[in-house]
């Protein structure tokens, strides 16, 4: 799961089409950061996952990801999890709202199903049998085959070039719709910028 790539599947789900190419340049080696100012209970990346059997390395055209993801976050199964996306422009020292936003009221529902908005940047590539398992199932191994994520996209529409970033955010709530302790917050920033038209 790579920001750069979150943001251009935000950006071409929104604007599918042959247009001009853009490339993401993402800004931390690390990819993801935890988000500025959290909530108390606001766990990063590292709340989620185990990642040391994950590796993710960056070159020039993208990135090639592989090694295993340890679920670690402690909720339960069966709790519901909802999942959103906000992209944000940075304009002019300030991070400001685009129209570009993901809602799932119900991730787990279509956590492995090409519809999803992670499928093609991650859950796709899962090749063990855990699918009938969410990440509401804390010591889950996700064994992830090696692939490539390429860092650049066609949209159609003209995209304003600059600094981006990706702010993620797991909710879990058990049967009675009572939200856990504790949620997932991660932002992936990245430099947009068109290469051709
Ligand atoms: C991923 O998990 C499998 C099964 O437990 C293991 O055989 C493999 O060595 C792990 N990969 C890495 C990179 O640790």
């Amino acid at each position: 799961m790579d920001v750069k790539i979150i943001i251009l599947v935000l950006v071409s789900l929104f604007y599918k089409a042959n247009g001009a190419i853009y490339e993401l340049s993402v800004a931390d080696e690390q990819i993801f950061r935890s988000c500025p100012n959290p909530e108390p209970g606001t766990l990063d990346i590292h709340g989620l996952f185990d990642l040391s059997e994950f590796s993710a390395s960056m070159d020039a055209d993208g990135l090639t990801v592989s090694g295993n993801q340890t679920l670690l976050w402690d909720i339960q199964r069966g709790d519901r999890v909802q999942l959103s996306i906000k992209l944000f422009y940075f304009d002019r020292g300030t991070w400001t709202s685009t129209p570009f936003s993901i809602y799932s009221k119900d991730f787990c529902k279509t956590m492995y199903d090409k519809s999803n908005i992670l499928y093609e940047p991650w859950t796709g590539h899962v090749i063990n049998d855990v699918k009938d398992l969410c990440i509401n199932a804390p010591g889950t191994k996700l064994i992830l085959e090696t692939y490539f994520l390429s860092l650049s996209a066609s949209v159609i529409a003209p995209l304003r070039e600059g600094r981006y970033k990706a702010t993620i955010i797991f909710r879990a709530f058990d049967s009675k719709g009572t939200e856990r302790p504790t949620r997932i917050c991660c932002e992936v920033v990245g430099d947009v910028f068109k290469i051709r038209n």
